[in-house]
């Protein structure tokens, strides 16, 4: 007997999107709703999760990934509201770019606290749910975790990081059912970019430079990364301990 293309899907899954009121998360929300998941959205901006208000397959949610006790929260908040998580995204990040020179302590602290520290806190208040759902991690590295670059050095740390992570808690947490995989995206037009304190004009410059030097010849668009994130966590399948790359080649 010929086993089906893809694996079986469960119905109306339910899960955590960090960073879900602009960018790649944005895109992930939607992908995720278009198959049927509900999605509790999680941002630390009250603003970007305003338009998100009464719809039903959504619960928006104002929470800082660094704030363990807030997540804690959270967390509990929607386990009570859906009466199960089946994933977690972890999309929260932030951008740091410029010279070993002119990086500040103070600036490396907050990255790592967002991008390391946020995804672990995230992941471990949910682990529970997790791990009676034989659930899906999905971490959102880059491709410069993958691919050493000379301009943003502590970024693509924080985001090798997350990568490795990805493959530890992928052995860690295999026994017990739980999946664990990464995306690594490539360059996408989002607003981390102007968050990060760049211009438009350093912005425009970056992103042209990027496309210029990907084999695809295109930057990303946030629906690029999100499709491959919702087969991550809606497809219970054999997978896991991967870090894709999803960026048009650039990792090659
Ligand atoms: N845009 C790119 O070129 C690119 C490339 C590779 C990887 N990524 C990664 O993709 C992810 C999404 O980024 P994006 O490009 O969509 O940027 P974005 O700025 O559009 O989205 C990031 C979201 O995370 C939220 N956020 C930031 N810090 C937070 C915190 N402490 N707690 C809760 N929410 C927080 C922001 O409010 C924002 O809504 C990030 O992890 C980023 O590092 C982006």
């Amino acid at each position: 007997m010929s086993a089906p293309v893809l694996a079986p899907r469960r119905e109306r899954l339910t899960g955590v999107v960090t960073g879900a009121g602009t960018g790649i998360g944005r895109a992930c929300l939607e992908v995720l709703v278009d198959h049927g998941a509900r999605v509790d959205a999680w941002d630390r901006s009250d603003e970007a999760l305003a338009d998100l208000a009464g719809r039903e397959e959504v619960a928006p949610r104002t929470v800082d990934v660094t704030d363990a006790a807030v997540v804690g929260s959270a967390a509990s908040a929607a386990l009570k509201h859906w009466g199960r998580i089946d994933f977690v995204i972890n999309c929260a990040g932030a951008f740091l770019v410029g010279p070993l020179a002119d990086v500040s302590a103070a600036s490396v602290r907050a990255l790592f606290e967002v991008n390391v520290l946020g995804t672990t806190v995230v992941t471990q208040a949910l682990l529970p749910a997790l791990k009676s759902s034989r659930g899906s991690i999905v971490n959102v590295a880059s491709s410069v975790a993958l691919k050493p670059t000379a301009s943003n050095a502590h970024y693509a740390a924080s985001k090798a990081a997350v990568a490795h992570l990805t493959r530890c808690w992928a052995l860690e947490l295999g026994p017990e059912g739980v999946r664990v995989n990464s995306v690594a995206p490539g360059p996408t037009p989002t607003a981390i970019y102007r968050t990060a304190g760049m211009s438009a004009e350093q912005e425009s410059t970056l992103l042209r430079e990027r496309a210029e030097a990907i084999p695809l010849r295109r930057v990303g668009d946030p629906v690029d990364t999100a499709r491959w994130i919702a087969r991550f966590a809606l497809e219970d399948d054999w997978t896991t301990g991967v870090v894709l790359p999803v960026d048009g080649g650039m990792a090659l």
